[in-house]
């Protein structure tokens, strides 16, 4: 069924069709059509301390503004991470700025963070009746400078603090200039620094405890994975999520739009995904867990990544590909694996 409806979509410019696949699926379930929304019964976990019904996410990107919270809840996701947001509304790259490479089951994207601003997706969550687990990707806007990252965070911090069970920084979207710097070196330390003093504050002020997780890209050298992964257990981040998009088109040579600039996602990207998870749990604290994402187009990728180390998964190209069933073949092949 989905692949007849995907077949039908894919005709469209990529981004086109996903406003209306979104769009659909929220009408479906204006309309009843989508049943209750519920997580499917699936292994339960305990990460950064928040108990999930079932360790498969959906991955940030796909509803930056928390527009499609209820609709995307009913297809049985165990959490949902919204964003990225930006602390104003901003427009993003121009289009065409997605395209899909169907013959790799691939995705190159340069969005460029367009989002219609926290407030507005702050307002969105307070309107959704989903009662699940609720993550919140907070970044920077495009013309605050890299060097002030930290005050964009910071209010992303405190506005998003009291809507979510837990907070991404991200710090590794290839298509904000200059964003990636924040994963090495002093730029890092300084940044979770700051952003572990303010959490420290909201704690006090919120009387609840909100974890804060990292993103990181999948570009990463062997000893920037090992520096990175030694000021992650120093700092003691609450959770690490692993990867964003790659920036390497190796794997898509020669395949139309493989030449276009931006973040590549899907299956060109599983393995790697699964090797920085791997060298994360390796050189990492191992009480720091890390939710596993890259390239899960089967039940069998979302079992890798925990075999990996990964705690949780999450899907974002693999969905847009294979559609509701992928959640349902994660949760089912994970459960088995107990
Ligand atoms: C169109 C698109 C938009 C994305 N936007 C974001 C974003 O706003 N924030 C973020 O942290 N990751 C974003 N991502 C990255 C995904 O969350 C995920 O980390 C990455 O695509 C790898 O997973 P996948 O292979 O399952 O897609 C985006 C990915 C795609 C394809």
């Amino acid at each position: 069924m989905y692949k007849l409806l995907r077949d039908a979509l894919f005709l469209f410019p990529a981004e086109t069709s996903h406003h209306l696949a979104l769009n659909s699926l929220k009408l479906a379930g204006l309309l009843g059509a989508l049943g209750k929304s519920q997580a499917l019964p699936g292994k339960t976990v305990r990460v950064m301390g928040i108990d999930f019904p079932n360790p498969v996410g959906l991955a940030a990107g796909l509803d930056k503004n928390g527009e499609y919270i209820d609709a995307l809840a009913a297809l049985g996701f165990g959490f949902i991470e919204i964003g990225t947001v930006t602390p104003r509304p901003q427009p993003g790259n121009p289009k065409p700025r997605l395209f899909r490479l169907p013959e790799a089951q691939g995705i190159i994207n340069r969005m460029g963070f367009n989002n219609q601003g926290i407030d507005y997706l702050l307002e969105n969550v307070r309107k959704a009746s989903y009662q699940g687990i609720i993550g919140i990707n907070i970044g920077k806007n495009f013309d605050t400078a890299v060097e002030n990252a930290a005050d964009d965070y910071l209010i992303g911090l405190r506005k998003a603090y009291s809507h979510a069970h837990y907070i991404t920084v991200n710090i590794s979207s290839p298509n904000t200039p200059g964003l990636r710097k924040l994963q090495y070196g002093d730029d890092l330390k300084r940044l979770l620094e700051i952003l572990r003093e303010e959490q420290g504050k909201l704690v006090q002020q919120h009387g609840r405890y909100v974890p804060v997780a990292i993103k990181v890209a999948p570009d990463l050298t062997e000893a920037e994975i090992r520096d990175m992964a030694g000021v992650f257990s120093t700092v003691q981040i609450d959770a690490l999520i692993a990867t964003n998009t790659t920036l390497d088109k190796s794997a898509v040579q020669g395949l139309l739009h493989a030449d276009e600039q931006g973040g590549l996602s899907g299956k060109p990207l599983t393995q790697r995904a699964t090797e920085v998870i791997r060298q994360f749990r390796a050189d990492m604290d191992s009480q720091i867990p890390i939710i596993g994402v890259g390239g899960i187009l089967s039940g069998q990728d979302a079992q890798a990544k925990l075999d990996a180390g990964a705690s949780l998964v999450q899907v974002y190209s693999g969905f847009i590909y294979r559609g509701p069933e992928l959640v349902r073949e994660c949760v089912e092949a994970t459960k088995k694996a107990g």
